[in-house]
């Protein structure tokens, strides 16, 4: 599969540390951590989670009690029980679809036609910022597998180019610094250049920062640092969407916030300050975005092992093995059997971009297994009681 790269000529250095993101300090970004690897394979391969949703369709059981069809439901079971064997298993999914178009009632047309209506972004042009990797990345792959067409913002040129290749002639990657708003303007210009219209803006760049925890240490010139990407980038964003969206009188905007933005304690302040910011940015522009039919939403995720997060816990726990900070940030969620991935804030984002959520507006979707809902009283039980 081949991706259409465009880079068009810009401002930005290609400097090593130009490209960094997470270090304010100038110095090379660490490089690229692979997300663990999802369980399920709706993570892994859009062409096989289409072809998971249709079969859960009722109608498609039972027009396909053949043995063709058994054959060809084991052969998916077979697939999801290898996450190595992505391209054979893809492969194996087209045999085993042209199975059932010959054994049963629907012909390929009409297999190809629900297909197509399950595309809940056919035709819609996004824009997604901070998708070389991450929560933007598996974004940026879900948008595409569900009919859009997808230009990658980021800062990591090369990330972002390979994401682009690997994601086909749909996707494309524009260099682009959230914290330089003409950055931001070009990348909105670009899209508009190359789609006419953007449907679906993403806000989703941000960093952590590494502060000490008390608020009278607080270092001011690293708070603005982090603030010129978690809320003015974001601001940014959205004015530049808007700027194109309110003469069309239609668009959707996304943002990444975070559930530190919702509870104090759970991230140093300046990050929660940030994130808390959005939330409220947010609330603000929709009271004027929706005299113009255009929505905008964010979504607040648990902690999630990427890159960001996994960078971030290295420096609490500096020699600790990856696989190990990746549990360790698993564990600490509530939702017994369930762990927080991009995938399910690419699925939010996917749901509030979507004409699914086409009455919802000003809202924060909390994708945190219930964490911030309820606090347990950790009583003693009766019986111990001294
Ligand atoms: N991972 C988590 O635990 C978690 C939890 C809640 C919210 N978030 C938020 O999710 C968003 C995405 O983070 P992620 O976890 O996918 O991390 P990530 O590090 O994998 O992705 C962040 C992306 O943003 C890009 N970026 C950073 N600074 C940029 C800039 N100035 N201009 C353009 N791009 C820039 C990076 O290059 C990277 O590709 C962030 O806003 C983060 O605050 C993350």
């Amino acid at each position: 599969m081949s991706g259409e790269i465009t880079i068009v000529p810009f401002n930005i250095p290609l400097s090593p540390s130009s490209s960094s993101f997470c270090q304010l300090d100038g110095s090379a970004a660490a490089p690229f951590l692979s997300p663990p690897l999802p369980p399920t394979f709706v993570q892994l391969n859009p062409v096989l989670s289409t072809a998971s949703n249709l079969l859960s369709k009722n109608s498609v059981k039972k027009s396909h009690s053949s043995g063709s069809f058994t054959c060809f439901f084991e052969g998916l079971q077979k697939l999801l029980s290898s996450r190595t064997q992505i391209n054979s298993s893809r492969k194996m999914l087209k045999s085993r679809s042209r199975c059932i178009f010959l054994s049963g009632t629907l012909n390929s047309r009409g297999f190809d036609r629900r297909f197509s209506a399950q595309s809940k972004l056919e035709g819609k042009v996004a824009l997604i910022t901070g998708a070389a990797s991450g929560i933007g990345k598996e974004t940026a792959t879900r948008f595409i597998s569900q009919g859009a067409k997808v230009v990658i913002a980021d800062i990591q040129h090369q990330c972002g180019m390979d994401l682009a290749t690997e994601l086909g002639s749909n996707a494309s990657f524009f260099p682009c610094n959230v914290t330089k708003e003409y950055d931001i303007s070009n990348a909105v210009d670009y899209v508009v250049s190359k789609y006419r219209h953007l449907d679906i803006m993403y806000n989703n760049a941000g960093v952590a920062c590494h502060t000490p925890p008390s608020i009278i240490d607080l270092d001011l010139a690293m708070f603005d640092q982090v603030m010129a990407i978690n809320v003015r980038g974001i601001l940014a964003g959205i004015k530049h969407a808007s700027r194109v969206m309110i003469p069309r009188q239609s668009g959707s905007i996304l943002c990444t916030t975070s559930v530190t933005g919702l509870m104090g304690g759970l991230a140093p302040h300046t990050y929660s300050v940030s994130k808390s910011s959005v939330i409220g940015m947010v609330k603000s522009v929709a009271s004027e975005l929706c005299k113009h039919g255009i929505r905008i939403n964010c979504i607040s995720p648990f902690a999630i092992p990427t890159a960001f997060s996994i960078e971030d816990m290295s420096r609490f726990f500096p020699g600790v093995e990856t696989q190990r900070l990746i549990e360790m940030i698993h564990n600490a969620g509530a939702l017994k059997g369930a762990k927080c991935e991009p995938v399910d804030v690419a699925n939010a984002a996917l749901y509030l971009a979507s004409d699914d959520a086409k009455y919802v507006t000003g809202h924060n979707l909390v994708v945190d297994g219930g964490f911030t809902s309820f606090k347990a009283l950790e009583f003693p039980a009766p019986g111990q009681l001294q």
